[in-house]
């Protein structure tokens, strides 16, 4: 992408055109120029020892008096307050926000069927974890279709954070790092008694942990031991493909769903009270899908408008009709050193019920931040030299 200027222009609504030498036409606002050049953190030309803090400017205020590219900058002199500033050519080309070119940025999440989920490649554990090009394989994976499945995993205690930490620290919990889900007779549970996951019964779809504000990031489920028999099938189900369904059947529930918070909580003795309110579907600034949040068994006692008691139990209603749908269940019943891994504010997991006299079933489990996950996606986009990967917008999740 080339970064020399054909032609510049100040526009009337307080933008500067830059033609770039392509053809391309990118446009930046007088006041999102000078965020950049008095931004606090890497000092403001204009600012000596005593000064107080510097308001932002007041967009309307702003005037150009002479704007120029030269030595790969583009120079404007400021007509309000006389000022100078200077942009890197290639930098304004890299961070141009154009509509056409910001949505061109953002990454285009593809919605699967079970069917279409089950088609999916199995990536290699070894591989991925010792190769940064096969590790690149299982993020692009987690950026587009939120799930990934990987085998050949030794079946052995801690192996899942061999994965997991390439993505990220490891989420604490206070389950610890890393946790077992496997089935105790009640007498032993202890304070796992409670968890559904500890059970046996089948575990509906659900995101882990909705009743914390930032809901885990990545999960990670690997297989330790299983027995043919007995059932215990781990499953998924793509919430994107079911909020856009949603979308399409029924846009009041889902405008609804995307608004309205709901209560979730897990109280499972006096010392462990969690709540968090959250968006059963968030979208962002587009309306562009960004995260889902759904658990049957932590959705709480309600706390809302009275008004809103009922179109809100409808709409729930809605969307997990949707999430239920036969057609989104990818099904499999994980294998020792098979694994899955789920974007958690997508995604959501299920289990079918299983019989502990047929033989063990013991997965273990570990999750990553999102934030952590996609800093370093960054960081290994730029190393392998995929600029356009390593520049996507990526969403924040179901997050409020
Ligand atoms: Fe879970």
């Amino acid at each position: 992408m080339t970064a020399s200027v054909e032609t510049l222009e100040v526009l009337r609504d307080r933008r500067i055109a830059v033609t770039w030498a392509d053809g391309a036409t990118s446009r930046y606002h007088f006041v999102w120029l000078r965020q950049q050049l008095f931004h606090p953190a890497i000092g403001r030309p204009d600012q000596g020892p005593e000064d107080g803090f510097r308001l932002p400017d007041d967009p309307e205020t702003l005037a150009v008096a002479r704007c120029a590219a030269e030595n790969g900058q583009l120079f404007v002199a400021w007509a309000n307050d006389g000022a100078e500033t200077r942009h890197d050519l290639a930098w304004l080309r890299r961070n141009a926000y154009d509509r056409d070119r910001r949505l061109a940025r953002k990454a285009r999440p593809e919605t699967w069927t079970g069917a279409e989920a089950a088609a999916t490649p199995w990536l290699d554990w070894e591989r991925t974890v010792q190769s940064e090009e096969a590790l690149f394989e299982l993020f692009v994976a987690l950026r587009d279709r939120g799930m990934a499945r990987l085998r050949g995993a030794p079946a052995r205690d801690g192996e899942v954070a061999r994965l997991a930490r390439r993505l990220g620290v490891l989420r604490a919990t206070d389950f610890g790092q890393i946790s077992d889900i496997v089935s105790r007779p009640p007498e032993s549970a202890g304070r796992y008694a409670n968890i559904g996951a500890g059970g046996m019964r089948r575990l509906a779809p659900h995101t882990d942990e909705g009743w914390r504000y930032g809901a885990p990031g990545v999960g990670f489920h690997l297989s330790l031991e299983a027995t043919p028999s007995g059932g215990g099938d781990s499953m998924l189900h793509d919430g994107f493909l079911a909020a856009a369904r949603l979308r399409e059947n029924d846009p009041d529930a889902f405008a609804l769903l995307t608004r309205a918070p709901f209560r979730f909580a897990a109280e499972r003795n006096p010392e462990e009270r969690y709540i968090a309110y959250g968006r059963l579907i968030v979208t962002d600034q587009d309306g562009d899908l960004a995260g889902v949040r759904f658990s049957d068994r932590t959705l709480d006692v309600q706390q809302m408008d009275e008004g809103a008691v009922e179109p809100a139990y409808r709409a729930l209603r809605a969307f997990a009709k949707e999430l239920y749908e036969p057609d989104l269940v990818y099904r499999h019943k994980l294998r020792p050193g098979e694994c899955h891994v789920f974007d958690n504010h997508r995604v959501l997991h299920a289990r079918a019920a299983f019989d502990p006299a047929a033989g063990p079933r013991r997965i273990q489990q570990c999750a990553v931040d999102r934030e952590e996950f996609h800093n370093t996606y960054r960081i290994l986009a730029e190393k392998l030299g995929r600029a356009d990967d390593a520049a996507m917008i990526l969403p924040n999740g179901a997050l409020g």
